[in-house]
């Protein structure tokens, strides 16, 4: 298999390696991934997270193990045991689906490890596109507010909306950014907040419940998020959280942006209904891990609601950016999410 390498996902000499991200911003720490088996347990816990980078993770394991031998039947079982790795983020299903067609139509593994790299290549290219659809709609000296982590470490480029404000950034719009710290799990104060840091965008960082009142106060212009699965009718999910900054963005009347590449998009579910959301562990309510382990607020036994992801409803939406283009609510009713690359963007 080809090397590639990522802010978090690296391929050297046949062996993945992806840094992990429960250890950000404290620890740079690179894990090697010796089996399948070791990169789903790296799903699960998020030590590689971001839908895109979760399909990368998983195709480019699915790449080693071919190119180190692998029959196609035990690639195939893997590819099966991957794609059920986390439930929401469409990315996976679409890379496994697509592996293990080849596997099953071309009768050896060579061309897998191909695709593997050809897919990870492909969403590098995607944030480059969304970022030049996206940029155009970020005004100079805007104030950005976004919503857990859709940056380098959750993509294998420069991310989805986080790729969007920094192209705005490096063209020098004089733009700041409100960075939702994003409980639970803290995607936005642990790795929101490190690469804003590391390519020098000026950011502030907030608890999630304080944006209601920033946008009160005019103080947000736009709101710019990513998603794990956009439905057919442009319904999507988010990490829980970003509907509630939907709501507020639309009754202060502040733009609402969705940025992710079309293999975030699921034509099989015709509406935010049909997403399947994740449920996880009552730990991440009950308390957080700390470098120095486990520290539980609550009640060791405290009941727990703990939905990883949240639904935000089309009519929220001011616009759709993807790698194809920027579209509106209309462009929806024209199927323009599930069209092949129709090359407009008209999402302002
Ligand atoms: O649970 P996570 O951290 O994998 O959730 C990630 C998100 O919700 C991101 O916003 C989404 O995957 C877009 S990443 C480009």
């Amino acid at each position: 298999m080809k090397d590639f390498e990522s802010t978090s996902l690296r391929v050297r000499g046949g062996q993945l390696s992806l840094l992990d991200q429960t250890r950000l911003p404290h620890d740079e720490i690179w894990l090697e991934c010796r089996s399948v088996a070791d990169v789903i347990d790296h799903i699960r816990a998020l030590r590689v997270r971001g839908a895109p980078q979760i399909a990368n993770a998983a195709a480019a394991m699915l790449g080693c193990r071919a190119a180190a031998g692998d029959e196609a039947a035990t690639l195939v079982r893997a590819a099966a045991a991957l794609r059920d790795a986390r439930p929401t983020a469409v990315n996976l299903m679409h890379a496994m689906d697509a592996l293990t067609d080849t596997l099953q139509h071309a009768g050896h593994t060579a061309e897998l490890i191909d695709q593997a790299v050809a897919l990870i290549e492909a969403d590098r290219a995607c944030c480059d596109a969304i970022a030049a659809h996206g940029e155009p709609l970020i005004a100079p000296g805007d104030h950005v507010l976004t919503h857990c982590n859709t940056g380098s470490l959750a993509t294998a480029g420069v991310g989805t909306a986080m790729g969007v404000i920094r192209r705005a950034h490096e063209t020098g719009k004089q733009i700041r950014v409100w960075v939702d710290e994003t409980r639970p799990l803290l995607q936005g104060g642990r790795l929101t907040a490190w690469e804003c840091g590391k390519l020098g965008i000026p950011y502030r960082l907030i608890a999630d419940n304080m944006a209601g009142s920033l946008m009160a106060s005019g103080e947000v212009d736009v709101v710019i998020v990513g998603a794990d699965r956009i439905a057919a009718n442009g319904d999507f999910a988010n990490k829980v959280g970003t509907y509630p900054l939907a709501v507020l963005a639309r009754y202060h009347d502040i733009p609402f942006y969705v940025a992710a590449p079309r293999t975030t998009v699921d034509p099989a579910c015709a509406s935010g209904a049909d997403i399947p959301i994740e449920q996880r562990d009552a730990d991440e309510i009950r308390g957080a891990v700390t470098r120095d382990g486990f520290r539980r607020w609550s009640p060791a036994d405290a009941a727990v609601h703990n939905p990883a992801f949240d639904v935000t409803p089309a009519h929220l939406v001011t616009g759709w950016i993807l790698d194809s283009g920027a579209f509106r609510l209309d462009d929806i009713g024209q199927s323009a999410l599930t069209a092949p690359d129709r090359g407009t963007a008209s999402g302002g």
